[in-house]
């Protein structure tokens, strides 16, 4: 049958004449919708684990702008608070959790098929979504890759330069790649599970993939994730996967073919017309203007737009950030991109 989706399109491999666009942390603080949704949950995890508000958050960009896709409303760090850590946002902050440094510690874990119960809310997030969305929205599930949420779980905070999670690797690399293994299974679970819930896209998300280097890079940001999409893939053969190794630089360049990947996400380290040379030959990719512009505006914005889709223009590519977009953003330059892409 026909696909008539364009994310959908663009991911088969299709070169659309406008490309599809949405955004990274669309949802989200720079929205005052989003903000009075999040004080009625009462804070972040509530929101999350309320399905009915977590869709209603999740749909508010999409009635806002009409973008092309939206993406379920959720953390990267609800699958380890559901494989036992202890999770929490502090305000102005960020996430704190316990944290893992001893084989005491990684033992306390629950087994990765044991994650269902915390994350059914999730799951009904999910069929909300399918229900509520416009016809031509696709509705993208998603992870984070098992290299950035270690990162999270080693040093139970975001850190500069994932510091703990490297000197834990290189000084227990067993212990790490059993944290490594029980994350890639855990993924498994929990987007089969998504999907099975009407996720059309799954998207990873490894936002430190660019601190490793060599031999590293390889073994904790390309081979878990290759392992993620071959099971997925087995199991759902046509749901599309996006892979973003954000910050990787050279390494973007075959990304997609060795991990199976349909799409790859680029971040605004690299340029628009270096991705079309290099990345885009393989496929579908997805970027990469700097999320700075959404705060900042003006013609600047409106033609850095329009130099990415003439750039990308000769084959499949989806707008959106190189990463999300920022609490001080403004929803009228969000506008002002969406009508740059359209009239491009
Ligand atoms: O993109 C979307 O709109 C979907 C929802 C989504 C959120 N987080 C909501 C969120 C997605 C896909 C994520 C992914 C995520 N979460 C990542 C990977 C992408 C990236 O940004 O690199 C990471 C590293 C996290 C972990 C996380 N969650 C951090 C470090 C923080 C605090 C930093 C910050 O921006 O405040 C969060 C909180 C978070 N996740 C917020 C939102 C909307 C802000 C919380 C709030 O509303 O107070």
């Amino acid at each position: 049958m026909a696909q008539q989706k364009t994310i959908l399109r663009a991911l088969a491999g299709e070169r659309l004449p406008t490309p599809p666009i949405w955004m990274m942390r669309q949802a989200g603080r720079y929205l005052p919708e989003y903000r009075a949704t999040r004080a009625q949950a009462g804070d972040f995890l509530s929101l999350c684990y309320n399905s009915e508000l977590a869709a209603e958050v999740t749909l508010q960009p999409i009635r806002r702008y009409g973008f092309d896709a939206s993406i379920l409303f959720a953390d990267i760090l609800l699958l380890p608070q559901a494989l036992g850590a202890d999770l929490w946002f502090v305000t102005g902050e960020g996430p704190r959790l316990s944290t893992i440094q001893s084989q005491a510690d990684f033992d306390a874990l629950i087994p990765a098929n044991g994650v269902h119960d915390k994350l059914a809310p999730i799951y009904e997030t999910v069929r909300i979504l399918r229900r509520e969305l416009p016809s031509e929205t696709t509705l993208i599930g998603f992870a984070g890759a098992p290299w950035t949420v270690a990162t999270y779980m080693v040093a139970g905070r975001g850190t500069p330069d994932q510091g703990p999670a490297h000197q834990l690797k290189d000084e227990n690399p067993a212990l790490f790649q059993q944290i490594i293994d029980r994350l890639v299974d855990g993924t498994i679970e929990y987007l089969s599970q998504q999907i099975q819930a009407g996720a059309e896209v799954i998207k990873l998300f490894d936002s430190w993939a660019g601190s490793l280097k060599g031999a590293d890079f390889d073994r904790y940001a390309l081979e878990p994730t290759k392992r993620i999409i071959s099971a997925l893939k087995e199991k759902h053969p046509d749901t599309p996967i996006i892979a973003f190794p954000r910050g990787a630089g050279a390494r973007y360049v075959g990304f997609a073919k060795a991990t199976g990947a349909d799409c790859v996400a680029v971040d605004d380290s690299v340029t628009a017309e270096w991705v079309a040379q290099n990345v885009q030959p393989d496929g579908c990719v997805q970027g990469n203007l700097a999320s700075s512009h959404m705060v900042t505006g003006g013609e600047n914005l409106v033609s850095e737009t329009r130099r990415i889709v003439k750039a990308l223009s000769g084959g499949p590519h989806i707008f959106n950030l190189g990463h999300g977009i920022t609490p001080d953003a403004s929803p009228e330059n969000v506008q002002l991109m969406i009508d740059a892409v359209r009239s491009a």
